[in-house]
């Protein structure tokens, strides 16, 4: 195996290779490594200047985040670029694939700084909850200054190679390996056409309007949010000498290290990559050239367009000439607000191959087929049996179905080796969420090829088993009644949405009904009317009111909330409606306050979820987690709705739940899991 780091002397120029794949975080071996690299090199007379490069694809993509919250081990990386920046010596840096956190920490402690083009730079840490902690916050100042500096650490966004010149935190943008490259670099320090300094030494001003401004802006838009505070705290430091600042750095970087939102955080950055890991992973995928959509309502157009924005040729179909032409319109409106928001070129634009269509049979020859056809499973069923007999051998059928069973609509197809659900989310051509269904008989390449679209379409795919809702709506109608449960024993909608607002999320559950449409919710509940439990309570008769009559949320114009005036303000009518269903149902109504709502929904989030685990339709609860950060607005600094069942303990969930359960026990169990992990101490990162 190569080794982390290693040397190579050629001629003056002292060559330090950095070889940690995948993308040479910096973890101990690489840090042991650079320092040994550096104490040799400075040593040895025969070398004049000493130059960095990375070996693999990227420089250093930061510190191994996979090191965070176990005890940490020497040589420090504040330690290791203060050693880089003392050496007495040249050290220059040639950066390439990524230079991020820790990775530019790195190369701002060396003397000078060039680039390849297409390099990415940037600091990330506080989208894991942390601050720079090895000295980015003190150096990046003094190299562009406070106010673009404090940009690029509070908003973690990451910048080109052109950029990072004008802002002054490289010295040169150049082409070539990274090796030759930094062989040239070397070469002209030696002959004095590249300047080299210690980046500490340079002295800054403090700039309070810039701090002040810093601090304001993220007042007032993340104010839930510690890292981003503690990195205005931190750069305001970098006006001190740069032991100091350094000493501060490190105190508030030992904070943010020990709060729970680092660990949510860090838990949904190795969410959003783990769903990855799926048993079909070795399965060579099929080709994807062409896409069928079949529906040309807001599904299909939102996955049609998605496909093109990927650069994929789409025909879409749907039984109606008017609606395929409406689908038309819709997709090239959504196309040119995507070129709008930078999501695509101009000239990728001119390109898109979209056809629309009344005939099936056109489908004959597409790779790939998606249904998002009305929800209705004799429809599905007529329709796969169709894709079945018309599309080439090898074709995949894939149906958006959210509820319906993907093992029937396979078993239509005649061929159910290459059905697979492919479930979206809507705006489809914006949610990251892909629930990649995996029916009984589903191919292991078909489900492969499910994976490999969605990285093509940047969405995060998760594997689902088959059952009504899969993964997402399954949990989602749990929680969704405990809502309901709330409002019927005496919470107003209001006051439940501001309590899970309160939490974290961007909306609360009558909200967000009210932005899906209760006619959707309504139809499921007709649907499932002949298979409800009597003995179960019936809490959609005030949805079931609004629905008869007319008011299916913000697309009436009225729902739960009535959006006539400037905010929406509580629909008038719900009080009445809610207290004829109570005096119906005979209950008494208790409010209960914001931690008695957040509780309770929270905790018929997690026992579904753990259900869900339990039945094996998720991977991992991991998976679980990814579903609920990318598809349905969980806080992400809170890590998922299973990372946050672990900060409560399966005590407090149980004693929750046999609470809940005395005036409800249908809805109310404790699941065996739980049960189990109380009696072995078992956590659900233990099932990761
Ligand atoms: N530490 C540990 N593992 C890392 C890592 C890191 N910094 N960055 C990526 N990985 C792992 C991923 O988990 C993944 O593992 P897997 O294959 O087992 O799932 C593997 O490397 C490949 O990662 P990606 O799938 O993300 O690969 P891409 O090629 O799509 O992207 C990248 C590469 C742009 C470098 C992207 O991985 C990335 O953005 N990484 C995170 C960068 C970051 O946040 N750095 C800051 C770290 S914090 C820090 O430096 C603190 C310091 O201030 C003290």
């Amino acid at each position: 195996m190569a080794e982390v780091v290693s040397t190579e002397i050629v001629g003056q120029v002292g060559l330090v290779a950095l070889n940690n794949p995948p993308v040479n975080a910096a973890g101990v071996a690489l840090r042991t490594g650079l320092v040994a690299a550096v104490d040799a090199l400075e040593a040895n007379d025969a070398v004049a200047v000493i130059a960095l490069y990375g070996a693999g694809r990227s420089f250093v993509a930061g510190a191994d985040i996979k090191e965070f919250g176990k005890p940490p081990r020497a040589p420090f990386l504040p330690d290791v670029c203060n050693r880089l920046e003392t050496c007495t010596k040249p050290v220059i840096s040639v950066l390439h694939g990524a230079a991020l956190g820790g990775g530019l920490e790195v190369a701002i402690a060396t003397h000078a700084r060039i680039a390849l083009a297409g390099v990415q730079l940037g600091f990330p840490e506080v989208t894991l909850g942390i601050i720079p902690g090895a000295g980015g916050t003190q150096r990046a100042p003094r190299l562009m200054r406070m106010g673009p500096a404090l940009d690029l650490i509070t908003t973690g966004r990451r910048i080109g190679a052109e950029a990072a010149v004008d802002a002054g935190l490289i010295d040169r943008v150049t082409s070539g390996t990274p090796r030759e490259v930094a062989l040239k670099a070397a070469a002209d320090v030696v002959a004095g056409q590249l300047p080299t300094r210690r980046t500490g030494d340079i002295v800054i001003q403090t700039d309070e309007a810039a701090l002040t401004a810093a601090a304001t802006s993220l007042a007032r838009k993340q104010n839930h949010l510690f890292s981003p505070h503690r990195c205005v705290d931190a750069v305001a430091a970098a006006a001190l000498p740069l032991r100091d600042g350094l000493a501060e750095e490190r105190r508030l970087f030992n904070l943010c290290m020990e709060s729970p939102q680092r660990a949510g955080l860090v838990h949904a950055f190795f969410a959003e990559r783990a769903v990855a890991h799926i048993p079909e992973a070795t399965a060579q995928p099929r080709d994807i050239a062409t896409v069928g959509v079949i529906g040309g309502g807001t599904m299909g157009t939102g996955i049609a367009t998605a496909c093109l924005i990927a650069g994929c040729p789409v025909i879409l179909v749907d039984a109606q000439s008017d609606a395929a032409a409406r689908a038309e319109t819709r997709i090239a409106d959504a196309l040119d607000g995507a070129v709008a928001r930078g999501k695509m070129t101009p000239e990728a634009r001119a390109a898109v191959h979209l056809a629309t269509t009344t005939d099936l049979t056109r489908l004959a020859e597409v790779d790939l087929v998606i249904e998002a056809a009305f929800e209705d499973m004799s429809v599905k069923r007529d329709l796969f049996g169709t894709l079945g007999e018309i599309c080439k051998p090898g074709t995949i059928l894939a149906t958006n179905t959210s509820y319906l069973d993907v093992n029937d609509i396979a078993a239509a197809s005649g061929r159910p080796e290459d059905v697979i659900g492919l479930h979206f989310f809507s705006p489809a051509h914006v949610m990251r969420l892909l629930e990649v269904v995996v029916a009984r008989d589903t191919a292991p390449e078909v489900v492969a090829t499910g994976f490999a679209l969605a990285k093509r379409l940047k969405k995060v795919a998760v594997r689902a088993g088959v059952c009504d809702g899969f993964i997402g709506n399954r949990v989602m109608q749990a929680y969704r009644l405990a809502a309901d449960h709330m409002m019927l024993d005496g919470t107003p909608p209001s006051a439940i949405d501001q309590a899970i607002r309160a939490f974290g999320f961007a909306m609360g559950p009558f909200e967000t009904s009210d932005l899906a449409g209760l006619d959707i919710a309504w139809a499921n509940r007709k649907r499932l009317a002949a298979h409800r439990d009597p003995a179960a309570r019936y809490v959609g008769g005030v949805a079931d009111a609004l629905c008869e009559a007319g008011q299916f949320g913000r697309k009436t114009g009225i729902g739960f909330y009535d959006y006539a005036g400037d905010t929406p303000v509580l629909n008038p009518a719900l009080e009445d409606l809610i207290s004829a269903e109570q005096a119906r149902l005979g209950v008494t109504p208790v409010a209960l306050d914001p931690d008695a709502v957040t509780a309770r929904y929270l905790t018929a989030m997690i026992a579904e979820a753990v259900r869900v685990l339990e039945d094996g339709i998720a991977l991992r609860p991991i998976d679980i987690d990814a579903v609920f950060l990318f598809g349905y607005g969980f806080p992400r600094w809170r890590g998922g709705p299973l990372h946050y069942a672990d900060t409560l303990g399966p005590d407090t969930l149980i004693q929750n739940i046999e609470t809940f359960a005395e005036t409800d026990p249908l809805f109310w169990r404790v699941p065996t899991l739980l049960v189990e992990m109380r009696d072995t101490g078992r956590r659900f990162a233990d099932m990761n």
